[in-house]
């Protein structure tokens, strides 16, 4: 089926300018979208807009410059693109990292949970009444398969009191990111904002390049795996089909619904885990929250 065209729709992409990012900020501005690539670095962030504008023909294309993993750029992120854009249609939490090593964000959080949970977080309560205001609107979050077999300890998130290891972490963080996403969607229920997450497939991108045996199994894996451009319709299908329009709480794993990690269904997790981001994230999100959508 064709997807709809999206003129007069604003998206906002972060990690743009490479991989699943890139290509679905240029699946989304062909279908006719104003789309706003976020990255970190500025001047990747123009050459990625000007390949896209080559490749797309679309003048609707913007770079805003924000590093994910500190609070602080995240903020001046959300305030920017407020003060430039009425609307708000598509958020697409896609930026993500993979950390072979334990290192800390700039606030002192342990990276992977700092880029892949806390800053979908922070942007999204940030933009969700700019998103509300824009219902019908939905945020579509990058995550992962990794989620279904990972365990979540609330009570150390950052992997002080236990050995770090990448994939644990990783999972972790993606399964933190799928139940925050359904405690969100439960928090704005009707009121015309969906929030869904998904696992775009296997893909051979820059998410594994890294030194090392990390990044040499994965230079070998890459062989097998699909392409950021193929796996940029499965996002384009969440962020934009008529089918999902009402969806909203559900897991995909590229364009199937299915059931992910039972923890991620869990309401009582995710209060508790809302309430732990809200600390490490210093925002009274959930009163943002229950402002916006008049949940008492
Ligand atoms: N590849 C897979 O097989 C796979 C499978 C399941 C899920 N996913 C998820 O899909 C999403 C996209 O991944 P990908 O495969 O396209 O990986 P990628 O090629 O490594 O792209 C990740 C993007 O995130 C950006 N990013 C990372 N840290 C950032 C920070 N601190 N501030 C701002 N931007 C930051 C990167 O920017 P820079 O270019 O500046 O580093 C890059 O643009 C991720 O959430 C990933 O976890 C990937």
């Amino acid at each position: 089926m064709q997807p709809p065209l999206l003129t007069n729709k604003t998206a906002l992409i972060t990690g743009a300018t490479t991989g699943l990012g890139y290509a679905t900020a240029e699946a989304l501005a062909r279908l006719g979208a104003t789309v706003v690539l976020v990255s970190r670095d500025p001047h990747r962030g123009e050459e990625a807009r000007r390949a896209l504008a080559e490749s797309t023909g679309s003048p609707r294309l913007e770079v805003l410059q924000a590093d994910l993993a500190s609070l602080d750029s995240i903020r001046r992120l959300s305030a920017r693109f407020l003060d430039r854009h009425p609307h708000l249609d598509m958020l697409i939490n896609n930026a993500g990292t993979l950390e072979p090593r334990r290192r800390l964000s700039t606030d002192g959080i342990e990276m992977m949970l700092a880029v892949n949970l806390v800053a979908p977080f922070v942007l999204s309560t940030l933009l969700l009444d700019r998103l509300r205001l824009s219902a019908p609107a939905r945020i579509v979050n990058l995550s992962s398969q990794s989620q279904a077999h990972a365990s979540l300890d609330l009570d150390d998130l950052q992997f002080e009191r236990r050995q770090y290891s990448m994939w644990p972490a990783y999972g972790q963080s993606k399964l933190g990111l799928t139940l925050f996403t359904n405690e969100l969607a439960r928090r704005v229920d009707g009121s015309g904002l969906t929030a869904n997450s998904l696992h775009p497939g296997v893909m051979a991108s820059n998410l594994g390049r890294r030194s090392g045996v990390v990044g040499m199994v994965w230079a070998v894996a890459s062989r097998f795996m699909s392409s950021p451009r193929a796996a940029a319709r499965y996002v384009t299908y969440l962020a934009s089909s008529p089918r999902v329009a009402e969806t909203n709480g559900a897991y995909f794993d590229q364009a199937r619904r299915i059931r992910p990690n039972p923890i991620a269904e869990d309401p009582v997790a995710g209060a508790e885990l809302w309430e732990v981001l809200e600390k490490l994230a210093r925002v009274p999100a959930a009163a943002l929250v229950r402002t916006s959508v008049g949940v008492s």
